[in-house]
């Protein structure tokens, strides 16, 4: 287990913090808006750092933007969970690997719901696989940390607001060092 989280984390916000994806806020804006409305609903230290890093997959990826162009699911919710778990255990990466099935068990669960996701999260939910069956929906609903997950997905729905104030990066990562395995 690496412990090098801090200065990697803000290296791959640096180099990859300022892209737009299709919502009116960059990477950081939005992770940044995520956190802070998790510590506004007084979560946990694990899933405030879970919100703030739940989309590190898309700056992982080589061309999340273009993936969704051209009808892939770049699947970022994996790629960042695993990247993450070299530092962290699961209470922060399971949220951030399972927010794309909470959005599907979400629609499953919330008629309401599908209408209230961007234009971008509704086109990327049908490569996603769509909405949850009622199986499938009952299975996610029994996974160690779904709610967390159910939570970090609303966040993430509208943590999308041009010029929100939040906390700053480095004040979130302070939490890093208290969660982080070595
Ligand atoms: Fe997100």
């Amino acid at each position: 287990m690496q412990v090098t989280a801090v200065p990697d984390l803000l290296d791959l916000f640096s180099s990859k913090g300022a892209m737009q994806y299709g919502e009116d806020v960059t990477q950081l804006q939005h992770a940044l808006q995520c956190g802070a409305l998790a510590l506004a609903e007084g979560a946990c230290d694990a899933l405030v750092l879970a919100a703030v890093l739940h989309d590190v997959g898309h700056m992982l990826h080589r061309d999340a933007a273009a993936a969704v162009e051209q009808g892939d699911d770049d699947r970022h919710e994996v790629l960042g969970a695993k990247w993450l778990s070299r530092w962290f255990g699961p209470e922060v990466t399971d949220p951030i690997r399972l927010h794309v099935q909470a959005k599907r068990f979400l629609c499953a669960r919330d008629p309401q719901y599908h209408d209230r996701l961007s234009a971008l999260s509704r086109r990327t939910l049908q490569l996603q696989g769509g909405p949850m069956a009622d199986d499938e929906a009952l299975a996610f609903e029994r996974l160690p940390f779904a709610l967390d997950a159910v939570a970090l997905r609303q966040w993430d729905d509208i943590g999308k607001v041009q010029d929100a104030s939040s906390p700053a990066l480095s004040d979130f990562m302070l939490l890093v060092p208290r969660l982080s395995q070595a």
